[in-house]
């Protein structure tokens, strides 16, 4: 197919885009914040080849773009008063708002949640387009899979000449990060996803906002900040912060060149367009010191979160080379280095046999499913985390796990709570087993990064192998029948989670003797312990 330019100003533009998008075709879209990749979001086949031309089989829900805000009553009910008041304050503009969806939006939109993301984008032919269209507009960044986020038409046109119907042309993005995301479907307003509205400006609106993961991001505001040290040092988030000195463009493109996912960049609001696809968050205004406290401080308490692993900032002052503040050991000591490996994969890879590799070769090894289960047996400070957060779920020092079980089996919210305080509880185990630091230990968990136990490694190696291989294991090992082996892999995270965070990636392809031979391989490679 041959793909169509359409200079936002041409005369035939606005007509041809709402024609070939009422027709199911495929139409990039200039917003301020990002070219959105734009179908029928009504049409489930429509939406479907937005999927194909990014190139994932994708179970992510879409947002829905809309002309005017009169159209949240057409495609949402129950629509709480805030919603209104945002569109008031917000849109048209980088703000995005889950809602509860009417039931005639297609699953293929939705990912069939009962809600919806809507916006009403800051483009005056975008949005025109979508009035005259007659329909809301489907549309996702319209990056490629893994390619950072399209700024311009030509971003657009290398990622998808030839697989889209036409492509409007409206410049660069003002904005260049995507939309905020609140989601107003839940008893309190909570920011699902940082952008161009900052947590201020929302709650200046909404009188209230959940951070992400149920953590406030409104600062106790009768909380005088005397010594702003100590307040950063209480607020210190649990992710290493990496400073880097120099000129603005230039530690941008310094931060841009290390960034992988789930890193997160701390950043003044002036700043967030050098940051594209780089989860930028903005705690305040250059231009504006005022704003810079209290908002540094909502930052970081957003950015204390497990799935943060490694936050950028820049020093405004410093040097011109950009300089990275090396990432700390605490389990480095003086006169030789202690090496300790993280290993984490999914189960059944056979993280195993690399924990046991290392066991054999003197070092220390631990087994981190196996502490979880300990400390839920034993640790009484954890069973009464547990119990103030799940009132009932711990009778006389016992763990209820059905019933906590059912508590969060429905509910995110409360799943990423029990997460967290589980894995603080692991995490600090882990520190006391190494302290004082062997030379050589390997610390074997799933939830490497999301605990923050990736911290304590100087090394970490993802353990992969092929989906039957693993399936095989689990039905071997745990005796369970195979639909049960497939359903725990499928919640797990795929293997490029691990893989692209890890320094190392150790493939279980071949028999087990041989996978043993591959570690054992690997572990004479690193540096540091054989020495001694
Ligand atoms: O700025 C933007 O928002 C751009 C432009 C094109 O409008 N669009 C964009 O779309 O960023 P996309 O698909 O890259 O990101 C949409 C995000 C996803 O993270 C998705 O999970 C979330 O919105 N989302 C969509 N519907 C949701 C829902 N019902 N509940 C929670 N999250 C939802
Ligand atoms: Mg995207």
């Amino acid at each position: 197919m041959e793909t169509r330019i359409l200079p936002a100003q041409a005369p035939e533009t606005i007509p041809t885009a709402a024609e070939i998008l009422r027709a199911g075709g495929l139409v990039a879209l200039p917003t301020e914040t990002v070219y959105g990749l734009g179908a029928n979001g009504l049409d489930e086949h429509a939406v479907a080849k937005i999927f194909l031309a990014k190139g994932r089989p994708q179970d992510n829900p879409l947002i829905l773009h809309v002309a005017a805000p009169e159209q949240i009553d057409q495609l949402c009910h129950s629509v709480p008063e805030a919603a209104y008041a945002l569109a008031k304050a917000f849109w048209p503009g980088p703000l995005t708002m889950v809602l509860p969806a009417r039931a005639f939006i297609p699953r293929a939109t939705t990912a069939g949640l009962p809600t919806v993301a809507l916006r009403c984008p800051d483009n005056a032919v975008t949005r025109e387009i979508i009035r005259q269209a007659g329909v809301p507009v489907a549309a996702p960044s319209a990056n490629l899979s893994g390619k950072p986020s399209t700024t311009t038409a030509a971003h657009v046109y290398a990622d998808h000449n030839g697989r889209i119907d036409a492509i409007v042309d409206g410049g660069p993005c003002r904005v260049g990060v995507e939309s905020t995301i609140v989601d107003l479907t839940e008893s309190r307003p909570r920011l699902l996803r940082p952008g161009g509205v900052t947590p201020e400006q929302l709650t200046a609106v909404l009188g209230d906002l959940t951070v992400d993961k149920a953590v406030t991001a409104q600062i106790d505001k009768d909380a005088v900040v005397k010594a702003p040290g100590m307040k950063y040092r209480h607020y210190a988030p649990q992710a290493p912060v990496t400073i880097v000195a120099g000129e603005r463009e230039q530690a941008a493109a310094f931060i841009r060149r290390n960034f992988v996912p789930g890193d997160r960049v701390l950043c003044f609001q002036e700043e967030l367009p050098l940051y594209a696809g780089c989860a930028p968050l903005a705690y305040g205004s250059e231009a504006d010191a005022a704003t810079l406290s209290a908002g540094l401080f909502a930052a970081l308490r957003e950015l204390d979160d497990p799935a943060v692993h490694q936050i950028y900032a820049r020093c405004p002052v410093g040097g011109a080379e950009p300089t990275e503040k090396s990432r700390c050991f605490p389990h480095s000591k003086p006169g030789g280095i202690s090496m300790i490996i993280g290993i984490t994969g999914g189960t059944g890879c056979g993280k195993t046999t690399l924990l046991e590799v290392v066991r054999e070769l003197g070092g220390v090894g631990l087994d981190c499913d196996r502490i979880y289960h300990e400390l839920l047996e034993t640790d009484p400070t954890l069973l009464a985390r547990i119990a103030r957060r799940f009132p009932g779920t711990v009778e006389q020092g016992t763990l209820q796990r059905k019933k906590l079980g059912s508590l969060v089996f429905a509910d995110p919210a409360a799943l990423e709570d029990l997460n967290r305080i589980t894995h603080q509880a692991v995490y600090s185990k882990v520190a006391a087993l190494l302290t004082p630091p062997p030379d050589l230990a390997a610390i074997d968990a799933i939830a490497l990064f999301e605990s923050g136990l990736y911290k304590l490694c100087r090394v970490t190696v993802a353990v992969t192998a092929p989906r039957e291989a693993r399936l095989q294991r689990i039905m071997a090992r745990d005796g369970v029948p195979r639909e049960y082996a497939l359903q725990r892999v499928r919640a797990q995270q795929d293997d490029a989670f691990f893989t692209q965070r890890c320094d190392y990636t150790l493939e279980n392809d071949s028999d087990s003797n041989a996978f043993r031979k591959k570690c054992l391989a690997f572990c004479r490679t690193l540096e540091g312990w054989e020495h001694k």
